[in-house]
């Protein structure tokens, strides 16, 4: 290995040489996508083909056949051994290479090798390679073509090598390549496992598989390559370090924190204190990607994972004896290390450190205090944390239950689960309806309001505007006194409300709160969004202007034509869902479903897509009921009652004794909480706009209905317009046009074609006089400029047609500007001598930056650098000449034929 191909070391220099050598291999080069997956299954973008799983279930179309990416991931599901291990994080970057149908098993490990060995320089002999035990195909690739010695190949179980993204989805047998740090213990008893031995650092799954819900394995329509290699496991095998956290990656970031705290340093920091810096090293990268990605803390779902990491860090910061806030100056390291692979970071670098720090002051409050009650309770020396005691740590100082269980596990305790759970409920029961104020430090506010306050009534069928009290108050996230114009979202609790909280699919109403205080200002509330939290109404917006304060009471006016066009929406939807049962199949049953202002999805279960004409024919049974102007009839009954009526029931949704039943007389019944129209008319018209499979055995229909029709249909209706101007054409001829034109492009491009491979023939068929006796064989090897891969293939096969059976063809040139193009063509008798095209021209290519095989007797490569060419066919000459038995003709060097013109040329030596 000469000094300019050393391997890379830096992080930064693993992630560019990763890309590099897959990119030169023809990927497509993918941006990571954000840490908030396009993907209702999954909460966090958990490896790098989380982005590519419609493309492997061929629900999208492909970006190109193969692609490589650097992805951001987090996984909490091992958060207890961040810090603790040598290679557990929340956060860490994924390098994968990925093939959507086009190259399989051979090609991915033969390169995942490659770039092990010669790009990496990793010691082949340190390396160990995991299959799937039933996989006989992986175990002959890595043993016969790569040559690993069987005791290197280890096969696993499903549990180690069947990877799939979850429970269920594209899924496959993969195989794992593993470094070895203690090889002098030989190869006898490998146990992959050892993680004192062994580091994982490459996971390539051969995806072929679908797993539905029931656990049943269907063949996906395309085999697929999807791989995975941890750019910390490999820094730190590269810079040869004890563990990810001390590569530059990472360390830089313990190092600042060490600093700010009365350590000296990370290396004279005790075994704890170090875990403390390598979880808050990790949890700094998580939330700053996050926070960058458009997550705010908050009590649900990746607002909820975004707020337990920010509080770990700062407990950890606490326990190594850091007083100060600390995340916000932690952005800027952060964002030191990563921006140029993450450019977004600086852009939203600002939005990051508020939001970091805003949460961090809430929470150091909260800790001392709870930790000091903690404290006062372990004193007592318990047998294990009550129910109570947590519960109490949880409602008076907002500790959240996860932090009493992991402290509470530091000192060797367990904590009362259900004795908390039995707590909360009893709580939840004594819930008053008068206004609170709850401690502003409490972590759950929203959660707590709704405990203490219980469900908001809903005055909403009936009425658009209401009266109402204010009982709850929260800014940033902490329950307060009083709100202003200013603050920048306020979240209102009321003790009665008009405005539809969403659920069931529906949208929460838009609106206003009004109000005059006491002073005579007058207030404005500009309703935004409205969420139930467990019955519980919280109106969320910004005061335009003046002063809300709880017992204020307030105007609550409800957006008329918003809630009309969600309720267009609503009843759309029901009728959709009978249109589907009585079109398509009477067991359908619905699997989710969005009710928005302007439009609606709905998601069914369905082992097959839904055609085209049963969409028509839905859409017409759908505009029918809307014509006949049916008058729906809502009512309450006992449960028992819809059930003999046949009222259908909704997925996911829970129902008490009485129940709401939404009537479309004549054609459907369901059980219901949403808001609808009076009459079918009212919804005016439905257009249904897309089909499309969202998981295994579930579709989706998107429709619009009411005036969003017409928002739907004015840019089609545009560009239809301008297409008709453009072609002469009225509407309906524009199809045809446009066919036409494309046949018309395809025989010109065809015959393009093949005027290109006539010209490349005459330039080869220049060449013919260059070729050398040799024996009874005939050498032809020279340069050929500008000619497409395909024409020089034919060009290769011509020449080796015209110079009979000893022939044996080289030819290379740049074919567009910084490409390589080769080939090898070999008569018979070569062949019979054993030489392989396939096999000179791949060493051949390599030479020019690329690589490529083929035929032994045709072959095809390219590369990337045309400078090396003319050394590349000296060398090609010479291994020709030495295989063919004699030393090299004394051949002239190799001449440039760029065109026609110059090769026709009489060569100036030989
Ligand atoms: N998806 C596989 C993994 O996450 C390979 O990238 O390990």
């Amino acid at each position: 290995m000469t000094s300019a191909q050393q391997p890379p070391r830096s992080g930064a220099a693993i992630r560019l040489a990763f890309l590099d050598f897959y990119t030169a291999r023809g990927h497509r080069l993918v941006p990571s996508a954000s840490l908030v997956p396009d993907d209702p299954t999954v909460l966090l973008t958990i490896a790098g083909m989380l982005p590519f799983k419609p493309v492997f279930l061929g629900q999208k179309q492909r970006p190109a056949n193969r692609a490589t990416s650097v992805q951001k991931c987090i996984r909490t599901n091992d958060i207890e051994n961040v810090g603790r291990t040598a290679r557990h994080h929340t956060f860490f970057e994924m390098l994968g290479n990925f093939s959507f149908g086009d190259y399989f098993k051979e090609q991915a490990i033969c390169w995942a090798w490659e770039l092990s060995t010669e790009v990496f320089g990793l010691d082949p002999q340190r390396l160990v390679a995991s299959v799937f035990r039933e996989d006989e195909e992986a175990t002959a690739i890595w043993t016969g073509t790569v040559g690993l010695d069987p005791h290197r190949v280890v096969p696993m179980g499903e549990a180690e090598n069947f990877w799939s993204a979850g429970p269920t989805g594209p899924c496959g047998p993969c195989s794992e390549l593993y470094y070895d740090l203690q090889p002098e213990k030989g190869d006898e008893d490998i146990n992959l496992e050892d993680d004192e031995r062994f580091i994982e650092f490459y996971n390539l799954v051969f995806m072929e598989s679908n797993r539905n819900a029931d656990g049943i394995l269907t063949p996906l329509a395309n085999k697929n390559i999807d791989t995975g290699m941890g750019l910390e496991r490999m820094a730190r095998i590269l810079q040869g370090k004890p563990d990810n956290y001390e590569t530059d990656l990472i360390y830089p970031l313990m190092a600042a924190v060490a600093q700010r705290s009365p350590l000296e340093n990370y290396f004279a920091a005790s075994p704890d204190q170090q875990t403390s810096l390598k979880i808050i090293a990790d949890h700094s990268r998580a939330v700053t990607h996050l926070v960058a990605d458009g997550v705010t803390s908050s009590n649900l779902g990746r607002g909820y994972v975004l707020r337990r990491l920010i509080r770990r860090a700062v407990r950890h910061g606490h326990l190594i004896g850091i007083r100060e806030p600390f995340l916000e100056p932690l952005v800027d390291v952060v964002v030191q290390l990563m921006a140029s692979a993450y450019p977004r970071l600086r852009q939203r670098e600002d939005v990051v450190k508020r939001e970091l720090q805003q949460e961090e002051l809430r929470f150091l409050d909260t800790l001392g205090r709870g930790e000091k009650r903690l404290g006062e309770i372990l004193m007592t020396r318990p047998e294990q944390i009550s129910g109570d005691q947590a519960f109490e740590l949880y409602d008076t100082h907002g500790f959240p239950l996860e932090l009493t269980v992991e402290i509470a596990c530091e000192h060797g305790l367990g904590v009362d689960r259900e004795g908390f759970a039995a707590a909360m409920e009893t709580q939840r029961q004594q819930a008053r309806a008068a206004a609170v104020n709850v401690d502003p430090a409490c972590g759950g506010v929203t959660e707590s309001l709704a405990a203490k306050l219980g469900a908001t009534p809903f005055t909403g069928y009936q009425q658009l505007d209401d009266e109402s009290e204010v009982v709850a108050l929260v800014v940033n996230g902490a329950a307060v006194q009083q709100a202003h114009h200013g603050n920048a979202t306020v979240q209102v609790g009321l003790s009665r409300t008009c405005f539809y909280g969403e659920s069931g699919g529906q949208v929460g109403d838009r609106g206003v709160l009004l109000s005059t205080t006491t002073s005579g200002q007058a207030m404005k509330m500009i309703v935004e969004d409205v969420q139930k939290v467990d019955g519980f109404v919280l109106h969320k917006g910004r005061l335009e202007s003046g002063v809300l304060s709880l017992g204020d009471v307030v105007t609550a006016r409800v957006d008329r034509s918003c809630r009309r066009r969600a309720q267009v929406h609503h009843t759309a939807t029901h009728l959709l869902h009978e249109a589907l049962k009585r079109v398509v199949d009477p067991g359908i049953s619905q699997a989710g479903s969005l009710v928005d202002f302007d439009r609606l999805r709905f998601d069914f279960n369905c082992p097959r897509p839904v055609t085209a004409s049963e969409m028509e024919r839905m859409e017409s049974l759908i505009n029918g009921w809307i014509l006949d102007a049916r008058s729906l009839d809502v009512s309450r009954m006992s449960r028992a009652e819809a059930k003999t009526r046949g009222a259908v029931a909704m997925f996911g949704e829970k129902y008490g004794d009485v129940v709401r039943v939404v009537d479309v007389p004549g054609v459907s019944m369901e059980l219901c909480g949403g808001t609808h129209v009076n009459s079918t008319a009212e919804i005016g018209l439905v257009r249904l706009v897309a089909e499309s499979g969202v998981a295994s055995g579930v579709r989706r229909i998107e429709a619009v209905a009411g005036p969003a029709v017409l928002t739907y249909i004015k840019p089609r209706d545009q560009a239809c317009r301008e297409l008709g101007e453009r072609f002469k054409a009225q509407p309906t001829e524009i199809v045809a046009r446009v066919e036409a034109l494309q046949t018309e492009l395809k025989h010109a491009s065809k015959a393009l074609a093949a005027s290109r491979e006539a010209l490349a023939l005459a330039k080869a068929v220049a060449l013919i006089p260059q070729a050398r006796s040799h024996g009874e064989f005939q050498l032809l090897v020279q340069r050929l400029d500008g000619v497409e891969p395909a024409a020089l293939q034919t060009a290769g096969q011509a020449l080796v047609d015209q110079l009979g059976p000893g022939a044996a063809v080289v030819l290379a040139g740049e074919s567009s500007p910084g490409k390589v193009s080769l080939v090898a063509g070999f008569g018979p008798q070569v062949v019979a001598r054993g030489l392989k095209a396939g096999a000179l021209i791949g060493a051949l290519a390599k030479g020019c930056g690329g690589g490529g095989g083929g035929r032994p007797n045709l072959a095809q490569a390219g590369g990337r650098q045309p400078e090396k060419i003319d050394a590349v066919l000296t060398a090609g000459r010479a291994r020709l000449a030495q295989a063919l038995g004699q030393s090299p003709p004394a051949d002239p060097p190799p001449q440039r034929h760029t065109s026609a013109k110059s090769a026709g040329k009489t060569p100036s030596a030989g």
